[in-house]
């Protein structure tokens, strides 16, 4: 079984994901996040939204619908299309790059030239095989109607960008007027996708998490620091390299010193996260992979199942947006710092959470020399830190595991209590959960207080006093720490 597919049946057995609405069939590309996801993702999110607010960022929280006339002016409802073809005999539909693939032939960039190659190559429906195949444009936005009849059209956004941009005048001003302005926005996005798969990787609805960087291009302070640890890094021409960050902007490989500082900034986000180094790459955009609002983009993917799947884009929108933004309203983007009079650029580092949901669970994956999976989710972003036990339910033990729980709780509310199934079970569960340490209250508690204390990672078990376990949250716990020295 593929990587993300034993993580699709773990997360639904654990209660991380899992498809919605699924008593009717379901609908492809939607998914409840159960138990354990929520607060799995909430975790991710708020790392992530750490990480930028400790470096000055603005948060904001926008309405996921907008008017027409926002995305007519950010460019989606003219250009955020995928070409796709459906069948007259089959019903079937596809993204026309789909049916291209084998033939070496690239992405026509219009529903004309596609249909000349469909007539000149004799493509056919990939489902039925018939000619009978029409190519167009399909926009991603989903319609929500309008306000009134006869008023302009509301779409669900397909990304949390364009709320703030069309704030900018109101954020700058909440950031002294001054640049750089950093505001980061989490949210759910909707595209309706052609073929949404693998779960949570190619969603309708989806979390981002996005950090718009407004900056003067010449005077900023992001550069990458002089870190010696290499990431790995594949340009646009498809070359392969490791190297520092620092000395990928020194060769020219990374031209621009602020997307240098924020794929180092992302390396470590990542990472930190869980991320394994050694299955995460930076690949440059080719120029005709570029969104239309982009002029650069370096893609943080995750190797998961042998493909590198994007997980987080840096792109460089430029004064695009703004500038668009400008003229479809008539208000002025610009800022005036010092003498100069200016629309800012935007660089943009956007994170799919989902996906990065995804690749913590597929690269912390281990299974056991007995076939058992570990979940080996990094500490700080497990769902529950700690499990309860009594060994048995009987002879007073579960008085006891209660006891422990309710003061436990009181202190860290991420801990659970289990007591059904054989002990092996529970630890089992646990450890398809994440849930760093399990505490087991057995007859020697009843002697001399002592519990227990199993550490996931390495199995090893030490017995420790109730009330150090009890004295803090079990990761900063002193006595959890040297335990296990
Ligand atoms: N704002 C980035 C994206 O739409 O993917």
């Amino acid at each position: 079984m593929s990587d993300i597919q034993d993580i699709i049946e773990i997360a639904k057995r654990r209660g991380f994901f899992w498809q919605s609405s699924g008593i009717y069939g379901g609908v492809s590309g939607l998914y409840t996040y159960g138990p354990l996801g929520s607060i799995l993702k909430r975790n991710i999110i708020s790392a992530w939204a750490d990480s930028y607010i400790s470096i000055g960022a603005l948060m904001v929280d926008s309405p996921v619908i907008a008017q027409e006339d926002v995305f007519r002016a950010s460019g989606h409802l003219e250009r955020f299309t995928d070409l796709i073809y459906e069948c007259s005999s089959c019903k079937f539909r596809q993204k026309f790059e789909t049916l291209l693939e084998g033939t070496g032939k690239g992405v026509p960039s219009s529903a004309e030239e596609a249909m000349k190659i469909v007539s000149s190559s004799g493509l056919k429906c990939g489902n039925c095989g018939s000619d009978k195949i029409a190519v167009t444009d399909f926009n991603l936005m989903f319609p929500v109607g309008t306000v009134r009849a006869g008023e302009s059209r509301l779409f669900l956004r397909p990304e949390t960008a364009q709320g703030i941009f069309v704030d900018f005048q109101l954020l700058i001003r909440q950031n002294r007027d001054k640049l750089p302005l950093i505001v980061i926005q989490t949210g759910e996005g909707f595209r309706n996708e052609v073929a949404p798969r693998n779960a949570i990787i190619r969603l309708r609805e989806f979390s981002m998490g996005e950090v718009e960087v407004f900056m003067d291009p010449e005077s900023h302070p992001f550069t990458p620091d002089s870190s010696k640890e290499p990431v790995n890094l594949m340009d646009r021409d498809g070359k392969n390299m490791a190297l520092p960050v620092s000395d990928a902007l020194s060769s020219g490989i990374v031209a621009d010193p602020a997307m240098a500082f924020f794929i180092q900034k992302t390396h470590r986000l990542l990472t930190g996260l869980g991320i394994d180094p050694g299955k995460l790459r930076f690949r440059q955009h080719r120029r005709d992979e570029l969104a239309h609002y982009s002029s650069d983009c370096w893609d943080a993917e995750a190797l998961m199942d042998d493909t590198w799947i994007e997980i987080v884009g840096i792109s460089d929108r430029g004064t695009y947006d703004l500038t668009r933004h400008q003229s479809h309203s008539g208000k002025s983007m610009e800022v005036k710092i010092g003498d100069k009079t200016f629309i800012p650029k935007v660089l943009e580092p956007a994170h799919g959470i989902d996906r990065i949901l995804m690749a913590t669970l597929v690269h912390s994956r281990r299974v056991t020399d007995k076939g058992y999976v570990v979940m080996s989710l990094k500490k700080e972003i497990a769902p529950y830190k700690l499990a309860i036990f009594p060994l048995f339910k009987k002879d007073g033990l579960s008085e006891i595991a209660v006891d422990i729980f309710s003061r436990y709780s009181k202190i860290d509310p991420y801990c659970i209590y289990d007591e059904s199934g054989s002990i092996g079970k529970r630890y089992a569960r646990q450890d398809e959960a994440g849930t760093p340490y399990c505490v087991t209250v057995d007859y020697q508690t009843k002697d001399d207080h002592t519990v227990t204390i199993r550490e996931r990672d390495s199995g090893k078990q030490k017995r420790i006093l109730i009330d150090d376990l009890v004295s803090g949250p079990v990761l900063g716990n002193k006595y959890v720490i040297s335990a296990f020295d």
